[in-house]
Order: C-alpha cells, then sequence, then structure tokens
C-alpha cells in the first residue's frame, strides 16, 4: 500500500477520544491488537481521557459522520508525570497494522506534540520504547536518563531494557 497522498487532507483527523465516545470498542480493538490485555481495563483506561491530562488521542478516517463504524488508525496516550509538572509521558503509540509506513504515526505524533505544547503549554516530552527508538529519533527526539514518574527513590528496572527519549518545547 502506498503513501496517502496528502496526509493534511481531509482523509483523516487527529481527535481526543472524549470527543467520540462511540470510538471507544474501535479504540479498544486497536490497542489490544498489538498489547492484548482485559476489555474492561483498556476501556477504564480510554474513558478516563479528559482535555487535561490524562487523554487518549487517535487518528481516525474522515466519514460524514462519526458513529461505531469510523475507522481508528491510531492511538497514542498522554500521562502526566506526577514528579514534573511540565512534563508528560506518551505511551500507548500504535497505528493500524494495514496502515504503517504510510505517515499516520508521524500524524499522531505531530498532533499530540501540538497539543501538549500549544494547548496544555508542557514543556517536555518523554516517552520509553523498547525497539522504535527510530521512528522517534526521525521525529526529532533525543536519547535522555530513565525518568522517575513519581519523584521517589526506588531503583529503576532495567530488566526491560527500555530506551528513553525527550523532546522540548523549542
Ligand atoms: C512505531 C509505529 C507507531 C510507527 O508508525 P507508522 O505509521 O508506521 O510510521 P510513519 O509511517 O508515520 O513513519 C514516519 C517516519 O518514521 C520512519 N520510521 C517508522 N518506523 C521506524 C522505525 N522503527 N525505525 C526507523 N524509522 C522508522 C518512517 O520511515 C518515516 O520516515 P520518513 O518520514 O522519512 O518517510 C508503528 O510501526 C507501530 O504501531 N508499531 C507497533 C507498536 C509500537 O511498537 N509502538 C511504539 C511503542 S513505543
Amino acid at each position: 500500500m502506498g503513501k496517502p497522498s496528502d496526509l493534511s487532507s481531509s482523509a483523516f483527523s487527529v481527535v481526543t477520544i472524549h470527543q467520540y465516545r462511540v470510538l471507544y470498542e474501535k479504540c479498544v480493538q486497536l490497542i489490544n491488537s498489538e498489547w492484548p490485555r482485559s476489555y474492561n481495563a483498556r476501556l477504564r483506561s480510554l474513558e478516563a481521557s479528559r482535555d487535561t491530562l490524562p487523554t487518549s488521542m487517535v487518528v481516525i478516517k474522515n466519514t460524514d459522520s462519526i458513529n461505531e463504524t469510523t475507522s481508528v488508525l491510531a492511538h497514542a496516550r498522554l500521562s502526566p508525570v506526577p514528579s514534573d509538572s511540565s512534563a508528560v509521558f506518551i505511551e500507548s503509540v500504535v497505528v493500524d497494522r494495514r496502515f504503517r509506513g504510510q505517515g499516520l504515526g508521524k500524524l499522531l505524533m505531530t498532533e499530540v506534540e501540538k497539543h501538549c505544547f500549544s494547548a496544555l503549554h508542557l514543556k517536555t516530552i518523554f516517552l520509553s520504547t523498547i525497539d522504535q527508538d527510530g521512528f522517534y529519533i526521525k521525529l526529532g527526539y533525543q536519547f535522555c536518563k530513565a525518568i522517575n514518574m513519581f519523584g521517589t527513590h526506588c531503583a529503576l528496572n532495567n530488566s526491560t531494557k527500555k530506551i528513553w527519549l525527550r523532546k522540548s518545547v523549542m
């Protein structure tokens, strides 16, 4: 499948999930297609989404009306960092397998960054990944030390071999 000719066209939109509760089920299916977990646990996490953090943002395929048949093609969750109120932690970034390599991940992250830096006035985005650092480096993220989300002094768990990245407001 080739790249969509113009991602800024009206083919796709990036929206917050709580604007369209009718999309919850499709969004749970998308996230669970990559990281299977109980439906209810996923639903609860989406139901917590709001304008301030935490927020789940999704890429949808534009249709005349948004309803339960609307395709949810990508998702990212923006979570607060309790130890740093000027920072956000991005997690559960996933693009529908059938649509990878077409710029949707980049579209989503660009809108996530606008939301974090311009709407929420946050200063730094942190995220961690096991094997997708190349994607984030392409988007301008830089390697950094693991952050301690809660500001406590518990030992870091290095067993997962997570790579940490950050991007700060220009
Ligand atoms: C990682 C993921 C979100 C990328 O989404 P995508 O829609 O396929 O990425 P895009 O097509 O928007 O890629 C944007 C750019 O990054 C590059 N890129 C994408 N994945 C890459 C990778 N793993 N390594 C290096 N570059 C990568 C693309 O080539 C593209 O470059 P270009 O702008 O020069 O053309 C997607 O592959 C995915 O959902 N993976 C499974 C879930 C996962 O691992 N998520 C990350 C959790 S931290």
